[in-house]
This record gives structure tokens, sequence and C-alpha cells, in this order.
């Protein structure tokens, strides 16, 4: 446990993202801006966690208690010092506070444990160096190269315009300190703001040694202003997803076209052609091959699965050797035994499809319990609804099931039994028997062709 507690500022109101939705509840990688800083925030196992957050923003407020931490309103953003003022009275007796944003979701955990390996007495501020520092306040050192004074953008002169050391904003403090602090920040400058930012000299001032910490990453440090940054952190972000797998044994056709939106756990030699998309949590085994424009979502894979382009996988259980697709749908609590297969425009849905079985063509599948060794035709529909209720379907190891018949279920088709072409099976088919549900043909002799009228 770090004797630390965290303040995640949130309470600003993102104009620039010319949004309805709170500037922190935009997503990336599928996961809001906050909920990613509240994430590494909880890798720090800290005392606390509170966001502050707008008043006229509540939804911000509801997603920190959502994920478990608190949160205090700001009704007016009148500057960072103000922000951390309105969360500072809730913290419990800590030695440091640790300062974070909201709209800065990509700050690593190893960077900010940097920070907090810093002598506990210490003020200690995150900066980097920028090639273009504009907008961003700048570290300001004395000859000797202790660092002096942050000055906002607003409020620098000329010849300190050319600093490129910025202040990232995040910072450490020790909390003693920063009460008295606070009580002693004016808005006196350019922006009639409270700045945190002041405690800087204020520390220097009160003789409390001041540190800084260099991260040479300045995408971590990084605020989401507009959309354009959003989608180019995204970028990063996925960038950095793909290359960690790549060091674990998985290839890319391109690692630029996948998308992370959750957790992935992957076996070695998995191939993933483009534009696979991964959401939630999912396992894929060994010698696995990902089709391209794969959609992939709490989905688990066993060892030599192949799931072949254009397929949809949702909430399914897939084992060992198993083939599924192009162009099929998997849908919640389907399990595909070993060695089955699922081919083109085929949809299952809560279903068990046993060992070896092959459902390859133009079906739907759903509510059933297949055995073994099965075969469905193409064209099979299982017909699970009868406008009020989903009723089961039960195929026994070794049917055969011909093409375009409807099962109307409730119904068990037995152990190797058969059903005909274009049958609707609605009563029991027995085991090793064929059952033929459609009507006889007839071939009617006297019939004529229709004759085009004569003129
Ligand atoms: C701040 C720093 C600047 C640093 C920059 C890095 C100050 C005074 N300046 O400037 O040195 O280079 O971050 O991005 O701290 N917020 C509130 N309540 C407020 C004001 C702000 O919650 O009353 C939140 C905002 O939502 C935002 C963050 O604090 O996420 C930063 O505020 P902003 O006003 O944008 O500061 P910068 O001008 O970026
Ligand atoms: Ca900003």
């Amino acid at each position: 446990m770090n004797n630390i507690s965290i303040i995640i500022l949130a309470a600003g109101e993102g104009k620039r993202m010319q949004s309805n939705l709170p500037k922190v509840l935009h997503k990336l990688a599928g996961q809001t801006l906050l909920s990613h800083v509240i994430d590494t925030a909880k890798k720090l196992s800290p005392q606390q966690i509170i966001v502050v957050y707008g008043t006229q923003r509540p939804q911000v407020a509801e997603q920190a208690k959502a994920l478990g931490v608190d949160a205090v309103a700001q009704k007016e953003q009148l500057g960072t010092a103000h922000a951390v003022a309105q969360a500072l009275p809730h913290i419990n007796d800590q030695q440091r506070v640790l300062i974070l944003y909201g709209d800065v979701p990509l700050i690593s955990e190893q960077t900010l444990e940097k920070l907090l390996n810093t002598n506990e007495h210490t003020a200690a501020w995150l900066t980097a160096y920028l090639k273009n520092p504009y907008g961003m306040g700048r570290i300001i050192r004395d000859y000797t190269g202790n660092p002096s004074a942050i000055i906002e953008e607003a409020d620098l002169n000329n010849a300190q315009k050319s600093i490129n050391e910025i202040n990232s904003g995040v910072c450490l403090l020790p909390v003693n300190a920063l009460k008295s602090w606070l009580k002693q920040i004016a808005n006196d400058n350019a922006q009639q703001e409270y700045y945190l930012t002041d405690c800087f000299s204020l520390a220097l001032k009160n003789a409390v040694p001041l540190t800084t910490i260099h991260t040479d990453d300045a995408d971590e440090i990084q605020g989401v202003n507009d959309r354009l940054q959003l989608a180019h952190l995204e970028r990063i972000y996925q960038q950095q997803q793909a290359t960690k797998l790549m060091q674990q044994g998985v290839s890319f056709a391109d690692p630029k076209r996948f998308d992370l939106r959750g957790e992935i756990n992957c076996g070695k030699d998995v191939s993933i052609d483009i534009n696979v998309i991964i959401e939630g949590n999912v396992t894929i085994g060994n010698n696995c091959h990902i089709g391209a424009n794969v959609y992939l979502q709490n989905a688990k894979l066993g060892d030599d699965v192949t799931i072949l382009a254009n397929s949809v996988i949702d909430g399914a259980n897939i084992d060992a050797h198993c083939q599924v697709g192009p162009f099929a749908r998997l849908r919640p609590t389907t399990h595909l035994q070993a060695n089955s297969r699922v081919g083109n425009f085929v949809e299952i849905k809560q279903s068990n499809i046993g060992e070896g079985s092959k459902v390859n063509h133009l079906s739907y599948i759903g509510d059933t319990t297949m055995g073994k060794h099965v075969n469905i035709g193409a064209g099979t529909i299982t017909c699970n609804y009868d406008g009020i209720n989903k009723h089961p379907t039960i195929i026994e190891d070794n049917a055969f099931i011909g093409s375009n018949n409807c099962l109307v279920a409730p119904i068990t088709v037995g152990h190797s039994a058969t059903t005909g072409a274009g049958s609707t099976i609605s009563k029991a088919a027995p085991a090793n028997k064929l059952t033929i549900g459609r009507s006889k043909q007839m071939i009617i002799h006297h019939w004529k062709r229709p004759q085009t009228a004569k003129k």
C-alpha cells in the first residue's frame, strides 16, 4: 500500500469536443477516458481516489462511483488549484497526494512509479521536452539549472516562449504543505484562474524540497481537447497493444489495422489478419488464425482454431481444432466442441455443437443441444420460438439432417436418425430411422404449358 491519495481533475467543460457528452466520458479503446485514468490510478494501490467533477456534469460523478471511487463537485471551474481545493478536505491524512487528469488517458503506471519513488517529503512534478510546447506551462530554471517556477502560456514573456521543457500537470505533493499553499494562491494572472502550478514557487519559498521527473514519452502526458487528439491517442494506444502482442508471439498482417477494446490473452503463433476487433475479455489459444474483419467479443478459443473472414463471435466458447466462418455469427453461450465446423451464413445462439459436428451452410441453430458427428444440411432452421416462448431442440449423436429442414421445437432427433431434405419435422424423429416430413411428389400427366395468345 502506497502512502498516497490520488485526485483526478475532471471538471473541465471540454468545449472543443463539440459534444453533449462530458469530455472525460468519450471513449478510447472502447473505454472512457476517465476509466483509463482510474484503472491506472488503482494500479498504484492508493489509500483513496477522488474525482473532481463539474456540478453541471453529474454523469462524470456517476461513472466515478460506478468504478468504485469517490467524486467531489466543483461548482465553477476557477482553475486547477481551486479544483484540488474541493477534494482536499476529503483526503485522509496522507503523506502525499498525486494529481492526475481525467483527460490524460495514457499516463503510465511506470512513470507514476518514478514520481512515487521520490523522497516522501518532496514535491515532485512530471515534466517533458516538447518540440512544440505551445499552450503548456513552461518550467523556468535558474542559471544553475534548478527549477524556479512554472509559468503558463498566457503569462510568458517572449524569451520564455522558446523554453520547451513543459509541465505535464501531473504532480505529487505533500498534503500538509499543499493545504497551506492552496490558501495562499491568488488568481492575479492572465486567465484569472487559481493555478495549481503556483505550488511550484511556493514549495521553493517554503523550502520544501522540489524535484522534477522527466518522461520521454510525449503521448502519455498528452491531454485530449478535441476529437483529433482523441483519434491520435486511440492510434497510439492501439499501436502499443499490437506491439505488446507481437512481443508475446502474435503475428499481424498489419498491426496498424487492429483494435483492442478490452483484454486479450493470446497463445503462441496466433496470426491476426487485418481489421480484427476485440472487445471485452477474449482468450485465444496456440496456433489460431483470425481472418480479416472478424469481431471477437468475450470469446474463448482453444488451440488450432480458425476463424475465417467476416465472422462475428460474441460470448462463445470454441474448443480446439474448430473452424468457423466465413460470415458466421455465434451468439452468447454457444459452445463449439472440438473439431466442429460452422460455415458461411450460419447463426448459432445458445447452443452446444458436439465434437466433430458440422453446420456448414445457411442455417439458424438456437437453443439446441447437438451431439457428436451430427451433420446439418444447408438451410436448416431450428424453429425455437412460437411467438411467446423459446423451446429446446435435441439432436443426438450421428444424426443427419437433410437440407432445408425446419425442426419445430420442442423436438428430439434421435441418434443416427436421418431426415429427408425439405422436411418440416414437428414430431420426434426416432433413432436409426429415416423421417421425411414433406408432401409427396406428384406428376400431372395431362398438364399443358400455357401458350401466348395468337393475334
Ligand atoms: C495545465 C497546467 C499547465 C500544464 C497543462 C498540461 C495549470 C494552471 N496549468 O494547464 O502548466 O502544462 O495543464 O496539460 O494547472 N480542471 C478542473 N477544474 C478547473 C480547471 C481545470 O477540473 O477549475 C481540469 C480540466 O478538466 C483539465 C485539467 O484540469 O482536465 C487542466 O485544466 P486546464 O485549465 O485545461 O489547464 P491547462 O491550461 O491545460
Ligand atoms: Ca488543458
